[in-house]
């Protein structure tokens, strides 16, 4: 094999057979397509090539910087493809939650910009929002930028309607699998591989998945936010299933541990989510069925991610009170309150967000603690006394309610959070400030 540039070695990934012995079907063979070994490490390398290609010879000329709403794989591949035509890359981003993805782009010679704001997808009728209006300065002619908006560009899906998805089909002697098992991020590598698989059989099953309301798997959308993004079409899946940040473990554990497979969390979902659709299918079985999901990128980057969620895997003692440890019940119980009761008896607001979207607004008088440090802080006990009143505030309300149940379960009384976050507040009229 040789190459004259490592672009040359994206796609053409192995389809792997998984061990029967390892996921228990009788009737479904089950493969995994191993997009982790895209040479810059995962399934972006294809979207980010194809979608950069087209604008190099202009960037070039202009010596414009490559820019993307990105904190993961497409920024690092992005990275990667601008470094080896000498130009720089910006990435812009409002979760960039994974330590050592952004140690990485650092490492690469990105720029990372980071902005206040819900989703990273950004939603295009709310004006207001700072990445909707980062995105409309970086798509103006003459930005300075070239921008592969990953979110909305076509050729993110085609990227996998030419590759991916007929590489499956080649590798399957020319037959499309039963069904099509894939995480949902952009929606780019799902949408692409299963057009191309249905050109050969219509009758494909496709299985998205999106990560579980509240929760948080690296690169993948939530059932909520999933309907943002500008390639997303429902009309491509079959059905739409969640997986927990802990089914994604668990199933990247089983990949690692008995696959040979270094697999990242979503490839540890899109197992885990497969097994679970497929095995009430394959008791019914009589003939035999084919299913193939996508390994998307590998375990390495993922290290902190895992220590925070399984710290016995690493030796380390289990967290004492954790959100992740409250039963529905607990957290159904969560004490709230609605923006008039809240403005009139407040007590130390804690607002939960993170300090780009505080500082950008926030309640008056209340104090930013970032979820994960107030998650870190509750670790070691009640950080202030039982008996004062205490606020919770987070974008809609949802994180707060967690905390709220879990200071609770600590003895805390006089914890409430606010129903709806921020937003109720805003669209209550009641007062907000700028830092
Ligand atoms: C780790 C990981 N898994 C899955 C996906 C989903 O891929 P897509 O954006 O094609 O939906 C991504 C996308 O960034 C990702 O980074």
């Amino acid at each position: 094999m040789r190459y004259d540039d490592m672009t040359e070695a994206i796609g053409n990934t192995p389809l792997v057979r998984i061990d029967p012995a390892v996921h228990g079907l009788v009737n479904i063979d089950l493969y995994a397509k191993m997009e982790l070994l895209n040479p810059f490490g995962s399934v972006k390398d294809r979207a980010a090539l194809q979608m950069i290609r087209p604008l190099l010879p202009g960037a070039a000329e202009r010596g414009d910087t490559v820019v993307e709403l990105s904190s993961g794989n497409t920024a690092k591949a992005l990275a990667l493809i601008a470094g080896m035509h000498g130009l720089p890359f910006k990435s812009v981003t409002n979760r960039m939650k994974v330590p050592e993805i952004k140690d990485l782009l650092l490492l690469l010679g990105a720029e990372i910009e980071e902005l206040p704001g819900q989703a990273e997808c950004l939603d295009p009728t709310d004006t207001e929002d700072p990445l909707s209006r980062m995105h409309a300065t970086l798509s103006a002619n003459g930005s300075g930028y070239v921008h592969t908006d990953q979110y909305f560009n076509e050729r993110n899906v085609e990227a996998h309607l030419h590759g991916t998805g007929p590489e499956i089909v080649k590798d399957l002697d020319g037959r499309a699998p039963d069904y099509f098992v894939a995480c949902v991020g952009t929606a780019g590598s799902s949408t692409g591989t299963a057009r191309a698989l249905r050109q050969h059989d219509p009758d494909v099953r496709v299985i998205g998945l999106v990560a579980a309301k509240s929760d948080f798997i690296p690169g993948i959308r939530t059932i909520d936010e999933v309907h943002e993004v500008g390639l997303f079409d429902p009309g491509v899946y079959d059905t739409l299933e969640t997986i927990t940040s802990d089914d994604a473990i668990d199933g990247l554990l089983t990949l690692v541990r008995r696959c040979g497979t270094p697999a990242g969390p979503t490839g540890g979902g899109a197992f885990q989510g497969a097994v679970r659709h497929l095995r009430p299918i394959d008791a019914t079985l009589t003939s035999r069925r084919t299913a193939v999901f996508i390994v998307c990128d590998r375990v390495e980057s993922y290290l902190s991610y895992l220590r925070e969620r399984r710290p016995a895997l690493f030796g380390r003692p289990s967290r004492r009170n954790d959100v992740s440890t409250l039963t529905a019940e607990e957290i159904a119980a969560a004490p709230t309150v609605g923006v008039e009761e809240a403005s009139r008896r407040p007590g130390l607001i804690i607002d939960l967000r993170n300090p780009h979207a505080y500082r950008a607004l926030h309640i008056d008088g209340s104090i930013n603690i970032v979820d994960e440090l107030f998650a870190e802080l509750l670790h070691g006990g009640l950080p202030f006394g039982r008996r004062q009143p205490v606020l919770l505030v987070c974008p809609v309300g949802e994180k707060s309610a967690r905390y709220a149940a879990l200071l609770r379960r600590m003895g805390h009384l006089e914890v409430r959070s606010l129903a709806g976050g921020v937003i109720a507040w805003r669209d209550a009229g009641a007062r907000l400030v700028r830092d």
